[in-house]
């Protein structure tokens, strides 16, 4: 296991993929997006046409296909049998499809398993998700929950769509992202929820400069080491 574990949870546009990226360069620790694992089994799962309600098929095409995740500046890429798929994980209909394998528990094992692997290789790191503070490293050094008002996250991912040349509309991105939360909050293996011991930081009125600052004091105060 890593010298330094930090985990970074929270609801999507919360701003904890961001975070923890620049929270990682700041400390000179790993980055680990572990949503881009979840989001490669979909894609996975997608191409090769199986019913994704059918976790038995779902962990055959995790079996069958070669996914390799890698972490390079900061940034989680992700391949498929060699294929470079780091953009096409974050389209919308990945998006929308993500909560078949979020939901599957023997696919989570696996994956849990994966991401502690991938700690066990590194002297620091941080890692970002939905369970990482509860479920994959619950002695974590020290664990953040960022939240936001679903408006004010709608509004972040509208921007990123935005950038990305799509037009989508504000309460179409709010209404997904509400039915994402829901489904991360119910669903019985690896639910969204703070660690009893995770610092909590509504980051709604928060700049990201601002979120990096609150973090990386709390990890200095902790961990002064
Ligand atoms: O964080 P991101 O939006 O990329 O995550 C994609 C999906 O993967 C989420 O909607 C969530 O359902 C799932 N996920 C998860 N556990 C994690 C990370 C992501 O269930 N640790």
């Amino acid at each position: 296991m890593a010298d330094l574990v930090i985990t970074i949870d929270g609801p999507a546009g919360s701003g904890k993929s961001t975070v923890a990226r620049l929270l990682a360069k700041k400390l000179d620790a790993s980055f680990l997006d572990t949503g881009a694992m979840y989001r490669t089994v979909t894609l996975a799962a997608m191409q090769s046409g199986v019913n994704m309600s059918d976790q038995e098929k779902l962990l055959e095409v995790m079996e069958k296909k070669n996914l390799n995740f890698s972490s390079r500046e900061g940034i989680m890429l992700a391949h498929i049998d060699g294929a470079d798929v780091s953009e096409q994980i974050r389209e919308p209909e990945v998006t929308a499809n993500a909560h078949y394998v979020a939901s599957a528990a023997k696919l989570r094992e696996k994956l849990v398993e994966m991401q502690r692997d991938f700690a066990a290789g590194e002297e620091k790191i941080v890692t970002e998700g939905r369970d990482q503070g509860t479920v994959a490293f619950g002695d974590a050094d020290i664990k953040f929950y960022l939240t936001a008002q679903a408006g004010e996250r709608a509004k972040r991912r509208l921007t990123e769509l935005r950038a990305k040349g799509r037009s989508d509309r504000l309460e179409d991105v709010q209404q997904a992202i509400e039915e994402r939360d829901k489904s991360d909050k119910n669903r019985a293996v690896g639910p969204l929820r703070p660690a009893d011991d995770a610092i909590v930081i509504d980051t709604t009125e928060l700049s990201i400069e601002e979120v990096v600052e609150t973090v990386l004091g709390c990890v200095k105060e902790k961990c002064p080491g």
